[in-house]
C-alpha cells in the first residue's frame, strides 16, 4: 500500500493508501466514527465503520484520544461533501503514539496559556496556516530578488557595534570583549553591494525594545537588498514590486490558508500599483488637519518636526487600499548613515513603507550617504566608535557609489498579509521582552 500526502490527494483518488499522522479531532454516530486526521500537509475525514473493522480494532478506534499518532489505511474517495473533499473508509487502523490530555482542547484559551503551550500550539489549524504563509513569503521574496539577479549576502549576527542607535542593543559576552546582536545587516550589505552589486541579506536580527506592543519583537526577521547605483525612485519602486510579488504568490498559492485564517481576501486584492507616495511635510500637514478635527483624541498631538508614532502612521494610511510611502524625513531623528536631499539639506532620503488596515510601518529604507568626509562628520555627530566603522568608512574610501536599501520587517509582513492581530504568531518561536520560553 502507498503512503501519501494528504496535500497529493488528487493524483491517488480511487487507490488504497497509507496515512501517517496525528488525530485532529473526532466525532461518533455510534456505528461510525469520523476522525479528521492531520499529517503536516492538510487533514483528511477518515471514516471508521463497525462492519470494516473487528470489534477489538473498532472499540481501540473509539477511545483514541486528541493528537494520538497512527496509520490509516484505507481507500480513497473524492467526495465533495467530505472536509477537504476526500474522504478515507479505513480498514486498518495502527496507533503509534498515546496522546493523553492533550492540553490544547476545542475550548478557549488564554494568550499566556496558547503561548507556554507553543510548541504543541504550532499544530492548531490556524497556527499551521499562518507558518505555510510565512514560509511560501520567505520563497516568494526569495524568487523575487533571485529572478532579478540579486545575491544572497549573509551578515553576521555577532558585531562590534550598533546600526541603528545604541538604546535597543543586545550585548554578549565575546570571549575577553563584547559582541552585539545586530539590529540590521545593511552596513556589512552595502559591502556586499560594492562587490556583487545588487544583494539581499535575509537573517535574524535583535533588537532590545522594552515595549510590549503587538508589533514588536526582540528577534525578528529581516529582508534586506542594497543596491549600488540605484537612485531615490527607483528604490521605491523596487519595495514596491517586491511587496507587489509577494502578495500575488500568497493570493495564487495559499488561498486555503487564508481562508482558514478567515483572512478577507479582498482587501490583499484591492492592493495595487502604485502605492501613494507622501512626503513627510504632506504627512505632517495631514496631521495637523487631523489635530485641528479631532481635538484632544489619539493622534492629535503630532508635532512638526517630530517622528510619527504608530497612531499618525495609520492616520496618513487609512484613505489608502495600498501600503503608503513616506519619504523625505528630517534628519533630526533618522540614522547616521542616510544621505540628505540634495532639494533640502535639514531632509534624508528616507522612506518607509506602511502597510494599510492599520498594520504600521512593515519597511525602513533610505539611500546612504557615499561621501567620505560627511559620512565620517556622520560618525562622529553621533558619537559613534570611530574605528569600529574604519571598515564601513573604506567603503567610501574605494570606489564609492551612489547606492541605497531597505529593510522588510518579515513578521510584520506576515501579520499583516495573514491578517493577523499581532507579530507573535507570525514566527514559530516568539522572542518578547517577558517571553525567552519555550
Ligand atoms: O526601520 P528599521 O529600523 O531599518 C533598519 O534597520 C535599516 N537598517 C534597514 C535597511 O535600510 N537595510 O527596521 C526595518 C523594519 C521596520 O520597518 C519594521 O518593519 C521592522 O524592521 N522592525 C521590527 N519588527 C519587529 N519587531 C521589532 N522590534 C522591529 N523593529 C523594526
Amino acid at each position: 500500500m502507498k503512503r501519501v500526502y494528504v496535500e497529493d490527494f488528487e493524483k491517488h483518488a480511487g487507490e488504497e493508501v497509507e496515512v501517517r499522522g496525528w488525530l485532529y479531532n473526532m466525532r461518533s454516530s455510534g456505528k461510525i466514527l469520523f476522525l479528521q486526521v492531520r499529517d503536516g500537509s492538510g487533514y483528511v475525514q477518515c471514516v471508521v465503520s463497525k462492519y470494516d473493522l473487528d470489534e477489538e480494532a473498532f472499540e481501540q478506534a473509539k477511545a483514541l484520544t486528541q493528537e494520538t499518532s497512527l496509520i490509516i489505511r484505507g481507500k480513497l474517495r473524492a467526495d465533495k461533501r467530505a472536509p477537504g473533499g476526500y474522504e478515507i473508509n479505513v480498514t486498518e487502523l495502527e496507533k503509534i503514539g498515546d496522546s493523553i490530555d492533550y492540553p490544547i482542547t476545542k475550548k478557549e484559551h488564554g494568550d499566556a496559556f496558547l503561548l507556554d503551550h507553543r510548541h504543541l500550539w504550532l499544530r492548531s489549524a490556524k497556527q499551521h496556516a499562518l507558518l505555510r504563509i510565512r514560509h511560501e513569503l520567505i520563497s516568494a521574496f526569495r524568487d523575487f530578488y533571485n529572478n532579478r539577479g540579486f545575491i544572497n549576502f549573509d551578515s553576521p549576527i555577532f558585531t562590534p557595534n550598533a546600526v541603528e542607535g545604541t538604546t535597543t542593543l543586545f550585548s554578549t559576552e565575546y570571549f575577553d570583549t563584547t559582541a552585539y546582536l545586530a539590529q540590521s545587516g545593511q552596513l556589512y550589505g552595502e559591502a556586499g553591494a560594492m562587490a556583487h552589486g545588487k544583494i539581499y541579506t535575509f537573517g535574524p536580527t535583535f533588537r532590545a525594545e522594552k515595549s510590549k506592543t503587538r508589533r514588536h519583537l526582540t528577534e525578528f526577521w529581516m529582508l534586506e537588498p542594497e543596491v549600488a547605483f540605484i537612485n531615490f525612485e527607483e528604490l521605491q519602486e523596487l519595495s514596491e514590486d517586491m511587496i507587489m510579488y509577494g502578495i500575488e504568490r500568497v493570493l495564487e498559492r495559499r488561498r486555503p490558508e487564508l481562508e482558514t485564517l478567515e483572512r478577507d481576501i479582498s482587501k490583499l486584492e484591492a492592493v495595487k500599483k502604485p502605492f501613494p507616495r507622501i512626503d513627510y511635510h504632506k504627512c505632517a500637514d495631514i496631521l495637523e488637519q487631523y489635530a485641528k478635527d479631532h481635538p484632544g483624541e489619539e493622534g492629535s498631538d503630532f508635532v512638526r518636526g517630530d517622528d510619527f508614532g504608530a497612531k499618525h502612521e495609520t492616520i496618513v494610511a487609512e484613505p489608502y487600499d495600498s501600503p503608503v510611502i513616506i519619504t523625505r524625513f528630517p534628519a533630526s531623528f533618522k540614522a547616521f548613515y542616510m544621505k540628505r536631499d540634495p532639494e533640502d539639506n535639514d531632509l534624508v532620503l528616507g522612506m518607509d513603507m506602511i502597510a494599510p488596515e492599520g498594520y504600521g510601518e512593515i519597511i525602513g529604507g533610505s539611500i546612504r550617504e557615499d561621501d567620505y568626509e560627511t559620512i565620517l562628520k556622520r560618525v562622529r555627530e553621533h558619537d559613534l566608535p570611530e574605528e569600529m566603522f574604519q571598515w564601513y568608512l573604506d567603503l567610501r574610501k574605494y570606489g564609492s557609489v551612489p547606492h541605497g536599501g531597505f529593510g522588510l520587517g518579515f513578521e510584520r509582513t506576515v501579520t499583516w498579509i495573514a491578517g493577523r492581530k499581532h507579530l507573535r504568531e507570525a514566527i514559530p518561536f516568539p522572542r518578547m521582552m517577558y517571553r525567552l520560553n519555550p
